[in-house]
């Protein structure tokens, strides 16, 4: 069986071919087109102009990801697509491309929830197989440009949303902070980049809600406080030492992200730790999120425990892609059977709040 999955939810057009054979799964294609360059001048996304857009490029990416997997479109089985959440025009564009090529052959059409695609990334190995190691229960860190959360997984497609931002996400905040700096966009990778070379202990930031008793996240306050120290450096005429903010920012961001999720662990004591979205690109978010399941297997309070693993998405699978949603539709095509998505071109609908749910 040969699965097609689209997404288009904010500024890359991206399309991914599956193949399962005797119950095992395989990428055989994977493209994106990302549109960065056209909202650069913006300073951000701009939903109608990322609908033209995904319009534009839709055709010749489609051609090219048949092209790299060697399969012509009659041979796709089942069609995929993630209608939300993101910007709606965006949304609208992917999923009439998937209603219309599920409907004109035929075929089932999967709805994959964004954040379960991110969610999934991380199963796909390096070569596109699936990996086989994931034990649940699965405590994930969901760190993206539109949400921040912590979930629970004790099975495939079983979520408990733990907590999640008040108010910015995290790529967010770190595309603002960006903004504040004049670095450009999007912001993450340019902090990411500049910090390396900063001093992390410059600036006494905040480190948002870290001693709140719950799991939930804050943002917005962190990227005001660096505002503030910016706007003294200016009144003051002086140059604003932008390595060191950066990575004072970043290193706050990490302290928050990760005292939040070693409460998870204390709570839950999951098998398993997932980190998914665009910000699981970070490297000092990667290594910090990797560090907890480490320190914790050496802690004697925790010997009788089963080992913790860590395990982060391939870099290429982080950002926006559609070969994350494949792994999804295979679990869900093994739970649920092709049948429960026959009439999917009838039933699915772009939907930009669509919450998460098993
Ligand atoms: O998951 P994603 O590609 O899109 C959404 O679903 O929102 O996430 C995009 C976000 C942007 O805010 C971008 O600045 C951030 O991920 N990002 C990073 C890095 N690479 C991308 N943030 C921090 N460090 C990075 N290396
Ligand atoms: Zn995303």
């Amino acid at each position: 069986m040969n699965i097609l999955s689209i997404e288009t939810s904010c500024d890359e057009t991206a399309f991914a071919i599956g193949a399962v054979q005797n119950g095992h799964f395989k990428l055989l294609a994977n493209t994106v087109s990302s549109q960065v360059k056209v909202h650069q001048k913006f300073g951000g996304v701009v939903p109608n102009l990322s609908a033209r857009e995904h319009l534009k490029n839709f055709k010749p990416l489609l051609d090219k990801t048949l092209t790299q997997a060697g399969i012509p479109l009659k041979e796709i089985d089942c069609f995929s697509v993630a209608p939300g959440p993101g910007l709606i025009p965006a949304l609208l564009v992917g999923t009439s491309i998937a209603k219309t090529l599920a409907f004109y052959h035929q075929k089932p059409l999967v709805p994959i929830h964004h954040l379960e695609g991110h969610t999934y990334a991380t199963w796909l190995k390096k070569n596109g197989e699936l990996r086989d190691d994931i034990a649940f229960p699965a405590l994930v860190l969901i760190v993206s440009g539109g949400h921040t959360q912590l979930m629970l997984m004790q099975d495939h497609l079983h979520y408990e949303i733990l907590g999640r931002t008040l108010d910015d996400a995290v790529g967010e905040a770190f595309d603002k902070v960006a903004r504040i700096l004049e670095l450009g966009y999007p912001g993450g990778p340019l902090i990411e980049k500049i910090a390396q070379k900063g001093n992390p202990e410059k600036f006494q930031l905040p480190r948002p809600m870290i001693n709140s008793d719950n799991l939930d996240f804050s943002f917005s306050g962190l990227k005001t406080a660096v505002l503030y120290v910016v706007k003294e450096y200016l009144e003051k005429k002086e140059m604003v030492p932008t390595a060191d903010m950066a990575a004072s920012f970043e290193q706050a961001v990490v302290d928050t992200l990760i005292a939040k999720t070693q409460k998870a662990v204390n709570t839950y004591n999951p098998q398993s730790l997932i980190l998914a979205g665009g910000v699981a690109a970070n490297t000092k978010i990667r290594e910090a999120f990797i560090e907890i399941a480490q320190k914790r297997n050496k802690a004697k309070e925790y010997s009788n425990y089963y080992p913790l693993q860590a395990y982060v998405p391939e870099l290429k699978f982080c950002g926006d892609n559609a070969a994350m949603q494949l792994p999804a539709v295979f679990f869900r095509l093994e739970k649920y059977g092709k049948k429960k998505y026959r009439e999917g071109w009838r039933d699915v609908e772009a939907e930009a709040n669509w919450g998460l749910s098993s």
